[in-house]
């Protein structure tokens, strides 16, 4: 039943991928060769290539049915289709392949995810197995699910209980799942296994205060830098100052494990992007021990113009990030990989600004930027990056609050969400470094990720009609040190 399904999957693709309308596609960011994609799944480095599952549903530009998508990419940049790898088939996922997360076991791949049942008022999420020896096609576990009621009897209820990261520490296996309270709180609670087919429940790792959201997804912890950090997805998570603007948001717990509570001691928190389109977060282990870091460049319930306009896709994937923690934080840079590949270009340097415009045309639409300014004590900056008919995107920067904003407020189309207002831009405080602000630009086509000096990130999308010809413009006080631009490819 199960070669069924997803022969039926392929054969839809093939027959539909040349019909995909590319007004808006990306170059180098991961997305569904036709159809839906939300979470990334399963990102793991097996057989010398990192292969990253996700969300899928072929058929349509809506949510569905969920199947789990497939690529693999060497450097993170260049991504191939692989077949769908696993669809629902089973009694117990017949509503859909939820989220979940793979691991190596004896030269084998095994991915672990949620089975997801449901009928009107009833609901069933178990955490499931399937396993391959080529890193292609999947099997089913015989024996699924492999977590279930019987595990959480007393704790936790079946009806939100998904997400499963797996992961090993003391030659023992893990896993982190989310779970909700009675009350409706997040929850996060781990496994423990010793050969990844049985399991038993071994803690709540980290149970949410009521401001902190209804329901913690997509769980994930991992230890970098001498730290335990567990980052999560929460819906509806309390506004505070400039983070947790977005209906959903991701947040990162630093600090640390009891591995013999299996409690996490919380540190510090923050949020993870400072973007409108970023969620559901997950890491893997690359060749050299980086820690890497993929999420679905998206939002549940925002407009989606690919979709409204019939292009047959929605959905794509952030550039894959590093990871580190710094003085409690979890920073992220850009993969290695892609920046070994880049070939700069200095397009200004030393160069005062002024009030009015000073406007360059080295924008394309598949594009790296490295940015350098010096700022007076008080004084602002505005970059107009890629101003064309469509509008632009607004960088700026006010030394008075130390905020660095970007608005697509005049760019393309809105995009509203479920939140009670109209998002249009988000903001992170920034500290200047010596009176300088530095920080980086990743651009294709319809996407912006922005990578400040500090580590911190915001990602968005944005819908230019036609871009080609576009400017860059600069106004404010202060002085443009330096601009590098690369062309990505
Ligand atoms: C997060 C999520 C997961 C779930 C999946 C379903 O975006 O809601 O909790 O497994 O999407 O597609």
């Amino acid at each position: 039943m199960h070669t069924t399904a997803i022969q039926k999957a392929n054969e839809f693709i093939q027959k539909h991928v040349e019909k995909i309308n590319p007004q808006y596609r990306h170059d180098f960011h991961l997305m569904g060769e036709t159809g839906w994609i939300n979470d990334p799944n399963g990102f793991v480095y097996f057989q010398g290539a990192y292969h990253l599952f996700f969300q899928y549903y072929p058929y349509d530009s809506v949510w569905g049915p969920m199947h789990w998508g497939h690529a693999k990419s060497e450097d993170l940049v260049h991504w191939e289709a692989l077949p769908v790898a696993l669809a629902p088939s089973e009694s117990y996922d017949a509503g859909g392949c939820f989220s979940g997360s793979a691991i190596e076991k004896d030269g084998k791949l095994y991915l672990m995810y949620t089975g997801h049942v449901e009928e009107g008022d009833y609901r069933r999420e178990v955490q499931c197995l399937a396993v391959s020896s080529d890193g292609i096609h999947f099997e089913k576990y015989a024996h699924n699910p492999v977590i279930s009621e019987p595990h959480i009897d007393g704790v936790a209820n079946i009806d939100e209980f998904r997400d499963p990261k797996v992961l090993q520490h003391n030659d023992v296996y893990y896993c982190v799942v989310a779970a909700q309270t009675p009350d409706k709180r997040g929850q996060i609670l781990m496994f423990k296994s010793e050969n990844l087919t049985d399991w038993s429940f071994f803690s709540i790792l980290l149970e949410g205060k009521s401001d902190q959201g209804v329901m913690w997804e997509c769980p994930d912890l991992f230890t970098i830098d001498g730290k335990e950090v567990l980052i999560m997805s929460p819906i509806e998570y309390e506004r505070e100052a400039h983070s947790y603007w977005n209906l959903n948001s991701t947040v990162a717990f630093i600090g640390q494990v009891d591995w013999e509570t299996g409690k996490f001691n919380v540190e510090n928190e923050h949020e993870i992007d400072y973007g409108l389109d970023f969620y559901a977060p997950q890491t893997c282990l690359g060749p050299n021990g980086e820690r890497m870091m993929v999420a679905w460049m998206q939002m549940w319930k925002r407009k989606m113009p690919t979709h409204d306009r019939n292009h047959g896709w929605a959905g794509a994937m952030t550039i894959p990030r590093e990871l580190h923690v710094d003085k409690n934080r979890l920073v992220q840079q850009l993969p290695q990989t892609l920046k070994q590949e880049l070939v700069l270009q200095t397009v200004i340097k030393d160069q005062p600004i002024t009030e009015r415009a000073y406007q360059e045309r080295f924008v394309t639409t598949q594009q790296y930027l490295n940015i350098e300014l010096t700022l007076p004590a008080e004084g602002k900056v505005s970059i107009h990056y890629a101003k064309s008919e469509d509008g632009f995107l607004e960088i700026s920067y006010d030394t008075k609050d130390g905020l660095l904003t970007l608005s697509r407020e005049q760019m393309g189309e809105a995009l509203p969400g479920e939140e009670t207002e109209l998002l249009t831009k988000r903001m992170v405080p920034v500290a200047l470094n010596a009176g300088k602000l530095s920080f980086e630009i990743l651009r294709d086509t319809s996407a912006i990720e922005l990578f400040t000096n500090d580590g911190q990130t915001m990602t968005m999308n944005f819908y230019e009609e036609n871009p080609g010809n576009e400017l860059f413009e600069v106004m404010g006080n202060g002085t443009i040190d330096n601009v590098q631009v690369a062309t990505v490819n």
